[in-house]
């Protein structure tokens, strides 16, 4: 018999549990579909430089790193986003924005193997790129929320937190960049001692030390509280202040929207990539003790890459973990088939039941595209028309009122107040 078997780290799926990954995978499609993202296929292999650019010690230390035969430095992708960012500063540059890219596919690490840590593990992964906008960061949670709840996993939490907030403590104090990720990176594995430490070894002042020692015991499930607790502890760093407002922003659309998400907001909550600029979450399920998605908002990657100034906002799933989860808790998983609808805010004020009404209609199935540009409703309405969909979602304060919004036919150019709670069934009529 051969004493042949998988590399160290390297998993078979046997036909029960590949069908489990591909059903997975096409609820991740799904997704994507219902949210707008279009799919995007890049090499596993890619040029080590760019791979290693802003991946952060951690991951960059743990790539699968060789040379191919004509001696070139290559290695095999440890996430999809630098791929993503490769493409759009390059072949997409001059694309329209905003635009919406889905990956798929296995990732490598040399993460030492264990329950839930692989050394070739999937992913689905979604960019949304063009939009600063707070709407857009809610967009990735709301989206996590649908996978997650769409392969019958009904309860989880979301780790919430903003690296624009020490970044700029950091910057303010003149750190160098590269101290400011070590300690992000002591910070991401909660060796905040060592953390401390660095930073009086980096001189920074007494008020910085005891800001950042504050701010790792902010965290806590009353998200208005912790805010409000960090915008005090940070009052006297400007450019924090900015940061701290835009996480509100952020949890004041996801309560408007009414997608009933669990959060958790952890101040010195810090991701290892290196790339991230705002807001920053782990999505978890009970009792896994393992993120089974993270990601964040990285407004300078595509730049750095040589392409136009882009503002991205995206996140990454741990497929393996989410069929751990779902084998865990013996979760069953359905979803129903779908039509494309556009949602579009009259004004500033009602972003978060744009959110809402939207969520409503994906519940229902029904794929819709939310207006992140800020756009005035004309020029949005053209976009939509250009995008090839079928109706309009206009929500207005008016219409609001009586929980109602204008649902607009863009291919009879008709429209009528509908019902909130009635919007799915009026698509259909
Ligand atoms: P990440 O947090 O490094 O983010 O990975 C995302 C998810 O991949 C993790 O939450 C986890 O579920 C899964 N994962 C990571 N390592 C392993 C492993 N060794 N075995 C099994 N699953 C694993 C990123 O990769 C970013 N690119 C996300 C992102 C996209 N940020 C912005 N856009």
């Amino acid at each position: 018999m051969s004493g042949f078997k998988t590399v160290r780290g390297m998993r078979d799926f046997l036909p029960e549990e590949a069908s489990l990954m591909k059903s997975i995978e096409s609820k991740a499609r799904d997704v994507a579909n219902n949210y707008g993202y279009k799919e995007l296929i890049t090499p596993v292999v890619e040029s080590h430089e760019l791979l290693a650019a802003k991946a952060g010690e951690e991951v960059r230390s743990r790539m699968f790193v060789f040379k191919d035969l004509g001696g070139r430095d290559v290695a095999l992708r440890p996430e999809f986003t630098a791929s993503v960012a490769r493409v759009v500063a390059t072949t997409l540059r001059n694309e329209p924005k905003p635009f919406r890219l889905f990956s798929v596919g296995t990732i490598y690490r040399y993460d030492e193997p264990q329950r839930g840590r692989y050394r070739e593990f999937w992913q689905s992964n979604y960019e949304l790129m063009g939009s600063v906008r707070p709407e857009a960061d809610v967009e990735l949670i709301l989206l996590t929320q649908s996978l997650i709840n769409s392969v019958g996993l009904k309860d989880c939490a979301f780790k919430i937190g903003h690296v624009g907030i020490l970044r700029a403590i950091f910057a303010e104090e003149k750190l160098v960049e590269r101290t400011q990720s070590t300690v992000m990176q002591l910070m991401d594995k909660k060796l905040y001692d060592d953390a401390i430490n660095l930073l009086k070894k980096a001189k920074v002042s007494d008020k910085c030390l005891e800001t950042v020692k504050q701010l790792t015991g902010l965290k806590g499930t009353d998200a208005f509280g912790i805010i409000e607790n960090i915008r005090k502890t940070v009052e006297s760093y400007i450019s924090a202040a900015v940061a701290v407002k835009n996480l509100f922003e952020i949890l004041r659309l996801i309560l408007e929207s009414r997608s009933n998400v669990e959060i958790m907001v952890d101040a010195g909550f810090a991701r290892g990539l290196e790339y991230y600029t705002g807001m920053i979450f782990e999505i978890y399920v009970p009792d896994l003790g393992i993120a089974l998605g993270g990601g964040g908002r990285y407004d300078r990657l595509i730049e750095l890459f040589g392409g136009q100034p882009t503002p991205a906002v995206g996140v990454a799933h741990g497929l393996d973990r989410i069929m751990l989860a779902m084998q865990d808790k013996k979760a069953p998983a359905e979803m129903k088939p779908c039509g494309k609808v556009v949602v579009v805010p009259a004004s500033e004020g009602v972003a978060g039941d744009s959110l809402r009404v939207a969520k409503i209609l994906r519940d229902a199935g029904v794929p819709v595209e939310l207006e992140v540009m800020g756009r005035k409703m004309a020029k949005a309405l053209e976009d939509a028309d250009r995008r090839g969909a079928a109706f309009a979602v206009i929500i207005g304060e008016k219409e609001l009122k009586e929980e109602s919004v204008v649902l607009r036919n863009l291919r009879k150019r008709e429209q009528k107040v509908v019902q909130i709670v009635r919007i799915a069934d009026a698509l259909s009529e």
